[in-house]
Protein backbone atom coordinates (compact mmCIF):
# COMPACT_ATOMS: atom_id res chain seq x y z
CA UNK A 1 0.00 0.00 0.00
CA UNK A 2 1.72 3.28 -0.77
CA UNK A 3 2.23 5.67 2.22
CA UNK A 4 -0.27 8.13 3.23
CA UNK A 5 0.58 11.67 1.74
CA UNK A 6 2.09 14.07 4.21
CA UNK A 7 -0.22 17.27 5.14
CA UNK A 8 1.61 20.47 4.26
CA UNK A 9 1.77 22.83 7.64
CA UNK A 10 2.52 26.16 7.44
CA UNK A 11 3.51 27.52 10.87
CA UNK A 12 3.32 31.50 11.49
CA UNK A 13 5.98 32.25 14.32
CA UNK A 14 5.08 35.61 15.47
CA UNK A 15 8.21 35.83 17.92
CA UNK A 16 8.30 38.70 19.97
CA UNK A 17 5.70 40.91 17.70
CA UNK A 18 1.91 41.52 18.10
CA UNK A 19 0.42 42.14 21.74
CA UNK A 20 -2.96 39.80 22.55
CA UNK A 21 -5.45 42.40 20.92
CA UNK A 22 -3.25 43.13 17.60
CA UNK A 23 -3.19 38.98 17.67
CA UNK A 24 -6.88 38.88 17.78
CA UNK A 25 -7.05 41.00 15.07
CA UNK A 26 -4.79 39.18 13.27
CA UNK A 27 -6.25 36.23 13.24
CA UNK A 28 -9.46 37.25 12.51
CA UNK A 29 -8.33 38.56 9.69
CA UNK A 30 -6.59 35.26 8.87
CA UNK A 31 -9.76 33.13 8.94
CA UNK A 32 -11.82 35.90 7.43
CA UNK A 33 -9.37 35.64 4.39
CA UNK A 34 -8.35 31.69 4.08
CA UNK A 35 -11.30 29.48 2.69
CA UNK A 36 -12.07 25.75 3.29
CA UNK A 37 -10.53 25.17 -0.09
CA UNK A 38 -7.03 26.18 1.31
CA UNK A 39 -8.26 24.45 5.08
CA UNK A 40 -8.71 21.38 3.10
CA UNK A 41 -5.48 21.40 1.34
CA UNK A 42 -3.32 22.42 4.47
CA UNK A 43 -2.57 22.65 7.75
CA UNK A 44 -2.31 25.97 9.67
CA UNK A 45 -0.26 27.48 12.87
CA UNK A 46 -0.21 30.31 14.54
CA UNK A 47 2.89 30.96 17.12
CA UNK A 48 1.58 33.83 19.09
CA UNK A 49 3.93 34.97 21.84
CA UNK A 50 2.87 33.73 25.45
CA UNK A 51 0.87 36.50 26.60
CA UNK A 52 -1.26 36.25 23.58
CA UNK A 53 -1.86 32.58 23.94
CA UNK A 54 -5.44 32.38 26.41
CA UNK A 55 -6.96 35.12 23.78
CA UNK A 56 -5.92 33.46 20.35
CA UNK A 57 -7.43 30.42 22.26
CA UNK A 58 -10.60 32.02 23.04
CA UNK A 59 -10.80 33.31 19.38
CA UNK A 60 -9.92 29.97 17.65
CA UNK A 61 -12.41 27.92 19.89
CA UNK A 62 -15.18 30.34 19.75
CA UNK A 63 -15.67 30.52 16.30
CA UNK A 64 -14.47 26.94 15.78
CA UNK A 65 -11.71 27.76 13.70
CA UNK A 66 -9.20 25.56 11.88
CA UNK A 67 -6.37 27.43 12.95
CA UNK A 68 -3.88 25.03 15.47
CA UNK A 69 -2.54 26.84 18.37
CA UNK A 70 1.09 27.10 18.76
CA UNK A 71 3.77 28.05 20.89
CA UNK A 72 7.47 29.07 20.46
CA UNK A 73 9.02 27.84 23.16
CA UNK A 74 8.43 25.85 26.90
CA UNK A 75 10.44 24.58 29.53
CA UNK A 76 10.46 20.43 30.09
CA UNK A 77 9.74 20.42 33.32
CA UNK A 78 5.95 20.58 34.53
CA UNK A 79 6.52 23.09 37.39
CA UNK A 80 9.21 24.16 39.48
CA UNK A 81 11.33 27.23 40.55
CA UNK A 82 12.39 28.42 37.27
CA UNK A 83 11.28 32.03 36.94
CA UNK A 84 9.96 33.62 33.90
CA UNK A 85 9.67 29.58 32.20
CA UNK A 86 6.39 28.48 30.87
CA UNK A 87 5.33 25.05 31.37
CA UNK A 88 4.55 22.17 28.60
CA UNK A 89 1.22 21.32 31.00
CA UNK A 90 0.28 24.82 30.94
CA UNK A 91 0.59 24.58 26.87
CA UNK A 92 -1.69 21.67 27.04
CA UNK A 93 -4.09 23.26 29.19
CA UNK A 94 -4.88 26.16 26.45
CA UNK A 95 -5.37 23.56 24.16
CA UNK A 96 -2.09 24.09 21.97
CA UNK A 97 -1.06 21.64 19.56
CA UNK A 98 2.77 22.74 18.17
CA UNK A 99 5.73 23.98 20.32
CA UNK A 100 8.44 25.12 18.56
CA UNK A 101 11.81 24.05 19.84
CA UNK A 102 15.25 24.82 19.49
CA UNK A 103 14.91 28.24 17.10
CA UNK A 104 17.68 28.99 16.32
CA UNK A 105 16.86 32.06 18.28
CA UNK A 106 16.56 30.56 21.68
CA UNK A 107 19.65 28.53 21.03
CA UNK A 108 21.64 31.48 19.63
CA UNK A 109 20.04 34.57 22.10
CA UNK A 110 19.16 32.43 25.13
CA UNK A 111 21.51 29.48 25.26
CA UNK A 112 19.84 26.85 24.40
CA UNK A 113 21.79 23.37 23.90
CA UNK A 114 20.89 19.96 22.00
CA UNK A 115 20.43 18.17 25.39
CA UNK A 116 17.67 21.00 26.42
CA UNK A 117 15.88 20.92 23.00
CA UNK A 118 15.73 16.83 23.44
CA UNK A 119 13.95 17.33 27.23
CA UNK A 120 11.84 19.61 25.92
CA UNK A 121 10.79 17.73 22.99
CA UNK A 122 9.81 15.30 25.09
CA UNK A 123 7.99 16.89 27.37
CA UNK A 124 5.98 18.20 24.67
CA UNK A 125 5.05 15.06 23.46
CA UNK A 126 4.38 13.67 27.02
CA UNK A 127 1.66 16.59 27.14
CA UNK A 128 0.14 15.43 23.89
CA UNK A 129 1.33 18.42 21.81
CA UNK A 130 3.58 18.10 18.97
CA UNK A 131 7.18 19.03 18.66
CA UNK A 132 8.39 21.67 15.96
CA UNK A 133 12.54 21.05 16.24
CA UNK A 134 14.40 23.25 14.69
CA UNK A 135 18.02 22.92 13.20
CA UNK A 136 20.08 24.68 10.72
CA UNK A 137 23.42 25.84 9.99
CA UNK A 138 25.16 29.23 10.13
CA UNK A 139 26.62 30.89 7.03
CA UNK A 140 30.05 30.29 8.18
CA UNK A 141 29.34 26.45 8.66
CA UNK A 142 27.55 26.20 4.94
CA UNK A 143 30.66 27.78 3.49
CA UNK A 144 32.54 25.12 5.10
CA UNK A 145 30.94 22.64 4.06
CA UNK A 146 29.55 21.68 7.48
CA UNK A 147 26.29 22.11 6.54
CA UNK A 148 24.89 18.42 6.98
CA UNK A 149 26.86 17.33 9.93
CA UNK A 150 25.35 20.17 11.86
CA UNK A 151 22.04 19.75 10.71
CA UNK A 152 22.24 15.63 11.00
CA UNK A 153 23.97 16.07 14.49
CA UNK A 154 21.07 18.64 15.65
CA UNK A 155 18.52 16.36 14.53
CA UNK A 156 19.96 13.22 15.72
CA UNK A 157 20.12 15.00 19.32
CA UNK A 158 16.54 16.11 19.35
CA UNK A 159 15.31 12.71 18.67
CA UNK A 160 17.66 10.55 21.36
CA UNK A 161 15.28 8.21 22.90
CA UNK A 162 12.06 9.11 21.46
CA UNK A 163 9.97 6.28 20.25
CA UNK A 164 9.90 5.60 16.36
CA UNK A 165 5.91 6.14 16.77
CA UNK A 166 6.29 9.84 18.17
CA UNK A 167 8.98 10.72 16.13
CA UNK A 168 6.43 9.67 13.11
CA UNK A 169 4.06 12.20 14.06
CA UNK A 170 6.17 15.18 14.66
CA UNK A 171 7.61 17.87 12.53
CA UNK A 172 11.34 19.04 11.68
CA UNK A 173 12.19 22.75 10.47
CA UNK A 174 14.88 23.15 8.67
CA UNK A 175 15.69 26.68 9.05
CA UNK A 176 19.34 28.13 7.86
CA UNK A 177 20.13 30.57 10.23
CA UNK A 178 21.56 33.14 7.02
CA UNK A 179 18.11 33.23 5.44
CA UNK A 180 16.21 33.75 8.62
CA UNK A 181 14.65 37.18 8.74
CA UNK A 182 17.31 38.19 6.04
CA UNK A 183 15.41 37.93 2.71
CA UNK A 184 17.99 35.40 1.61
CA UNK A 185 16.48 32.12 0.79
CA UNK A 186 18.32 28.67 -0.13
CA UNK A 187 17.61 27.62 -3.55
CA UNK A 188 14.83 25.41 -3.79
CA UNK A 189 17.37 22.43 -5.05
CA UNK A 190 19.73 23.15 -1.71
CA UNK A 191 16.87 23.36 0.87
CA UNK A 192 15.93 20.02 -1.07
CA UNK A 193 19.26 18.54 -0.17
CA UNK A 194 19.44 19.38 3.47
CA UNK A 195 15.78 18.47 4.24
CA UNK A 196 16.47 15.02 2.22
CA UNK A 197 19.46 14.72 4.70
CA UNK A 198 16.98 15.05 7.62
CA UNK A 199 15.00 12.50 6.39
CA UNK A 200 17.44 10.52 5.72
CA UNK A 201 18.41 11.03 9.43
CA UNK A 202 15.17 10.44 10.46
CA UNK A 203 15.40 7.10 8.51
CA UNK A 204 18.52 5.71 10.48
CA UNK A 205 17.65 6.73 13.69
CA UNK A 206 13.47 5.66 14.03
CA UNK A 207 12.81 3.90 10.98
CA UNK A 208 11.81 4.22 7.27
CA UNK A 209 8.19 4.13 8.63
CA UNK A 210 8.70 7.05 10.47
CA UNK A 211 10.87 8.86 7.84
CA UNK A 212 7.99 8.59 5.34
CA UNK A 213 5.57 10.24 7.65
CA UNK A 214 7.48 12.89 9.57
CA UNK A 215 7.10 16.37 7.94
CA UNK A 216 9.38 18.78 7.60
CA UNK A 217 9.48 21.92 7.14
CA UNK A 218 11.52 24.84 5.74
CA UNK A 219 12.40 28.16 7.35
CA UNK A 220 14.04 30.96 6.28
CA UNK A 221 12.57 34.16 4.52
CA UNK A 222 9.50 32.22 3.13
CA UNK A 223 7.22 34.60 1.02
CA UNK A 224 4.27 34.12 -1.41
CA UNK A 225 7.02 34.96 -3.98
CA UNK A 226 9.01 31.67 -3.08
CA UNK A 227 6.70 29.26 -1.14
CA UNK A 228 5.49 27.83 -4.50
CA UNK A 229 8.92 26.50 -5.41
CA UNK A 230 9.91 25.94 -1.96
CA UNK A 231 6.93 23.72 -1.71
CA UNK A 232 7.08 21.85 -4.18
CA UNK A 233 10.62 19.79 -3.56
CA UNK A 234 9.61 16.14 -2.47
CA UNK A 235 11.27 16.45 1.05
CA UNK A 236 9.45 19.64 1.92
CA UNK A 237 6.38 19.61 3.62
CA UNK A 238 5.48 23.10 4.78
CA UNK A 239 6.86 26.28 5.85
CA UNK A 240 7.58 28.11 9.52
CA UNK A 241 7.36 31.77 8.65
CA UNK A 242 8.62 34.39 10.54
CA UNK A 243 8.32 37.66 9.09
CA UNK A 244 5.60 37.25 6.22
CA UNK A 245 3.31 35.58 9.19
CA UNK A 246 2.98 38.85 10.51
CA UNK A 247 0.55 40.18 8.39
CA UNK A 248 -2.70 38.05 7.27
CA UNK A 249 -2.56 38.58 3.55
CA UNK A 250 1.27 37.56 3.11
CA UNK A 251 0.65 34.62 5.27
CA UNK A 252 -2.85 33.97 3.54
CA UNK A 253 -0.02 34.16 0.11
CA UNK A 254 1.77 31.36 1.71
CA UNK A 255 -0.61 28.89 2.47
CA UNK A 256 -2.21 29.51 -0.57
CA UNK A 257 1.08 28.12 -2.35
CA UNK A 258 -1.35 24.75 -3.02
CA UNK A 259 -2.95 26.64 -5.54
CA UNK A 260 0.12 26.82 -7.58
P1 LIG B 1 11.71 34.58 8.67
O1 LIG B 1 11.81 33.73 10.04
O2 LIG B 1 10.59 33.99 7.86
O3 LIG B 1 11.44 35.98 9.11
O4 LIG B 1 13.03 34.44 7.98
C1 LIG B 1 11.66 32.34 10.06
C2 LIG B 1 11.80 31.81 11.47
O5 LIG B 1 12.69 32.28 12.20
O6 LIG B 1 11.05 30.91 11.91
Amino acid sequence: MAPAPRRPLISGNWKMHHNHFEAISLVQKLQYILNDEDHDAVDVSVHPPFTDLRSVQTVIEADDLPIALGAQHCHWEDKGAFTGEVSPAFLAKLNVTYVIAGHSERRELFGETDDMVNRKAKAILAHGMTPILCCGETLEEREAGATDQKVSGQVRAALDGIDAEAVSGLVIAYEPIWAIGTGRTASADDAQAVCATVRSVVAEVAGADAAQSVRIQYGGSVKAANAVELMGQPDIDGALVGGASLVAEDFAGIVRFHQG
